[in-house]
């Protein structure tokens, strides 16, 4: 049977097998997906025994970086990403490097939020991995401003100035104060430990300003908390990001697409 997997370690919570089994069920898809903790000292010879045989695989913590070495080509997105969180095995046996992250954010945002970003003001918080990987599919978007905020101002100086001839883009502390946006997505890691990037309230537009963590969790995020007291439009958390990423990766690999609804009730069935 066909095999894929996901690399992480630790890997024990990685929701990917049930979301790639799902996928597999209902596109008829005969194939295998298995969780590989891969050890946190050698993950090339890990990768490179997997794919012997199988046929691809995702990536997660701690790896991402060291799975875009690996790669014999990469996506433009995943160059630019500089992470790959998906890889292909290719006819001739080399390995495909690919990023689906920021195309599972904006597809959760656009199809299933119905929240176009073309012509919007957008907000980013952070300058992480997380962020670098969603800067470029926005921008293909066509938003009127991206702004990158950073606790470190000069992360995000430095990040937006690899992105800046793609599009509208600025770096700018958390003190930043200007007329409300459309859109916040909270790219810091600060909700793991449930704390909330100082930005002004008055960014948030009651009744209009969508907001999105990319974090998720049985509980809304401290982000989504206070996004919600502000009055956001909606708060929306990371799931709909984590299955849209796998179906994009899914794709990639079985050349169909699955549909990803029934999926992500199922999953928030399960956090519940
Ligand atoms: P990831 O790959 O998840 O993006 P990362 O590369 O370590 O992780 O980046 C973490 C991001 O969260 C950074 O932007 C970090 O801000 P700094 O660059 O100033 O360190 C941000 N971050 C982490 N904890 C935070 C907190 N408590 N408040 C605000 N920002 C925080």
């Amino acid at each position: 049977m066909d095999r894929y997997c996901v690399f992480g370690n630790p890997i024990g919570h990685s929701k990917s097998p049930l979301i790639h089994r799902l996928f597999a069920e209902q596109t008829g898809q005969a194939l295998t997906y298995e969780a590989r903790l891969a050890p946190l000292d050698d993950f090339v010879g890990d990768a490179r025994a997997f794919f012997a045989e199988g046929l691809g695989g995702n990536v997660t913590v701690p790896f991402k970086e060291e799975a875009f070495r690996l790669t014999d080509e990469l996506t433009g997105r995943a160059r630019r990403a500089g992470a790959v969180n998906t890889l292909k095995k290719l006819e001739d046996g080399r390995l495909l490097g690919d990023n689906t992250d920021g195309a599972g954010l904006t597809r959760d945002l656009q199809d299933n939020a119905g929240f176009s970003l073309a012509g919007k003001r957008i907000l980013v918080l952070g300058a992480g991995g997380a962020v670098r990987g969603v800067l470029e599919p926005f921008l293909a978007q066509h938003p009127a401003s991206l702004v990158v905020a950073n606790r470190t101002l000069c992360k995000a100086e430095k990040l937006v100035l690899e992105f800046t001839e793609l599009g509208p883009l600025k770096a700018v502390g958390f003190d930043w104060i200007d007329a409300p946006v459309d859109l916040i997505v909270n790219g810091t890691s600060a909700s793991l430990g449930g704390e909330l990037p100082p930005i002004a309230p008055s960014l948030i537009q009651p009744g209009h300003t969508v907001c999105y963590d990319m974090m998720y969790g049985r509980e809304p995020t401290a982000f989504n908390r206070w996004a919600a007291e502000q009055g956001a439009a909606q708060c929306l958390d990371g799931l709909g990001m984590l299955v849209e990423q796998a179906a994009e990766a899914f794709a990639l690999w079985r050349g169909v697409r699955p549909d990803t609804a029934p999926v992500l009730a199922e999953l928030r069935r399960q956090l519940m």
